[in-house]
């Protein structure tokens, strides 16, 4: 059997006579100074584990549309992109116009506000799912009640996830995402909330069928609808459709977790663009416009174990649940204005149309440069394979649907990734960890010149440090 990791792999760091690390060095000795007194105060000297990189991150004092600046005074074409927040980049005036507006109103008001009803009354436009809205603090918080509204709506406790994608980091999503693919809890998490959780390949028709048919205990089914990590682990339209079917049959709460793909892959988010609608949705990230919040969003019958009326009407007991964070006035200042421009603009066109562009960039570089990787993704997103194990692959007619979650996920990366991600860097742009990223609506022809021609060097710097893995024979 093929084995798999308990724990996920670090970031692999470069051999130190690499040129790529030394320029890096050399040009980043401001944010390494930094790096150094961060390890004194956090944990691997991060805040965020998508921030570790060796052999330190980048300090960044600012940003604005597709650019970003460090402390050292480089400037990058950015693709981490708020960690998927940003659709519109970094610092739309608009959105900084409202923020600021409110900011000198109050940043907290400990009451109901005009604000947050624009804000859920536009949630409630724009998804299709969301016949009912309950603001977060983050996507995490939403998953977490999502899970306890569906357990709550069903009588039933276990819920069915998909190995590979992520839900947050709470207990009962900690573990199936980077390693622990037998279900086995992750330090910290008792393994008895581990067992509450079914653990499903992508994908895999006959094998999740066969659980719904097969049990009577499930309450819900989550699953990030374009696939784990915006698509790196592509799962296909036809595969959430028997989802819809079986959960519908099966009485099962069907939830999307949109905290990526919502208002990215379309306005009303991969649901509306597939046409599929789920009992419940997960928000987070472009719903507050670059600020903290989340939301879980569904049917009303499932949201009403939130209502003190309602649930003393039918002398249920309700779901306490308060939240400091909640709708707060600067997150729903960010929100209203971030979703006002994606509703009534070509916002989600104009990213989906650049991040064709570069994928189709980077596959023809790969190609000319002979390289046995595979670039591929959709809508806003651009993922590059670096087929850390030299599989035979032509990037003429790479097809991520024949490999397997943990080829595509877990055995992606090694230290061809960090050198890439370094050597990036050097030429003035930042990818996200994927590698790749999630394109905005603010990226220009000028970023897409720096960084196909950033990529050319980068990858011909790899060859030259012989860091490209060839397919033997
Ligand atoms: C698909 C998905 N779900 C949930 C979350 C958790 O959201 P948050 O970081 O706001 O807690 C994330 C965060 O990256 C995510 O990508």
């Amino acid at each position: 059997m093929n084995q798999l990791p308990k724990d996920p792999p670090a970031p692999a760091a470069p051999a130190t006579n690499s040129e790529i690390l030394s320029r890096y060095i050399a040009m980043t000795k401001g944010s390494a100074a930094r790096y150094t007194k961060s390890v004194e105060v956090f944990p691997s000297g991060v805040t965020h584990d998508g921030r570790y990189i060796p052999p330190h991150p980048i300090y960044v004092t600012h940003a604005k549309g597709s650019r970003k600046w460090d402390v050292d005074g480089n400037e990058y074409v950015d693709y981490v992109g708020g960690h998927g927040a940003l659709l519109l980049g970094h610092t739309h005036p608009e959105v900084m116009l409202a923020v600021v507006a409110q900011a000198t109103r109050g940043t907290h008001l400990g009451a109901n506000g005009d604000l947050e009803l624009r804000w859920g009354e536009l949630v409630r436009e724009m998804v299709p799912s969301a016949e009912m809205v309950r603001f977060t603090g983050s996507g995490t918080e939403a998953s977490m009640m999502a899970f306890r509204l569906a357990r709550t709506f069903t009588g039933k406790t276990k819920i069915v996830r998909f190995r590979g994608h992520f839900h947050g980091w709470h207990d009962h999503v900690a573990f199936g995402v980077t390693g622990h693919f037998d279900g086995s809890p992750t330090p910290g998490v008792p393994a008895a909330v581990a067992a509450e959780t079914l653990l499903c390949d992508p994908n895999d028709g006959p094998g999740v069928t066969a659980l719904l048919e097969g049990r009577e205990d499930i309450a819900a089914v989550i699953i990030e609808p374009t696939g784990s990590t915006y698509g790196q682990v592509p799962i296909r339209p036809e595969f959430l459709k028997l989802l819809r079917e079986l959960t519908r049959r099966r009485g099962v709460v069907l939830i999307f977790d949109e905290v990526v793909t919502g208002f990215r892959v379309s306005p009303g988010g991969a649901q509306a663009e597939y046409g599929i609608v789920p009992d419940m949705t997960l928000l987070a990230k472009i719903l507050a416009g670059g600020l903290p919040g989340g939301a879980v969003v569904g049917r009303r019958d499932i949201m009403e174990a939130l209502d003190f009326v309602a649930t003393a009407k039918k002398g249920r007991e309700k779901i306490h649940h308060p939240g400091t964070y909640n709708a707060n006035p600067l997150s729903a200042a960010a929100g209203v204005a971030t979703l006002e421009i994606i509703r009534d603009t070509d916002a989600n066109a104009r990213a989906r149309a650049y991040a064709q562009r570069w994928r189709d960039g980077v596959r023809a570089i790969v190609i000319e440069e002979g390289l046995p990787w595979g670039v591929y993704g959709t809508f806003t997103g651009c993922h590059i394979f670096t087929n850390p194990e030299g599989m035979p692959i032509d990037p003429r007619s790479f097809d991520p649907y024949s490999l397997r979650y943990d080829q595509l996920k877990i055995k992606r990366g090694g230290t061809v990734v960090t050198r890439l991600r370094l050597a990036m860097r050097l030429e003035g742009v930042d990818i996200a960890p994927w590698p790749g990223g999630p394109a905005s609506a603010t990226h220009t022809d000028r970023d897409l010149d720096q960084t196909l021609s950033a990529f050319r060097v980068a990858v011909r710097m790899l060859k030259a440090e012989g860091e490209i893995i060839w397919p033997k024979g």
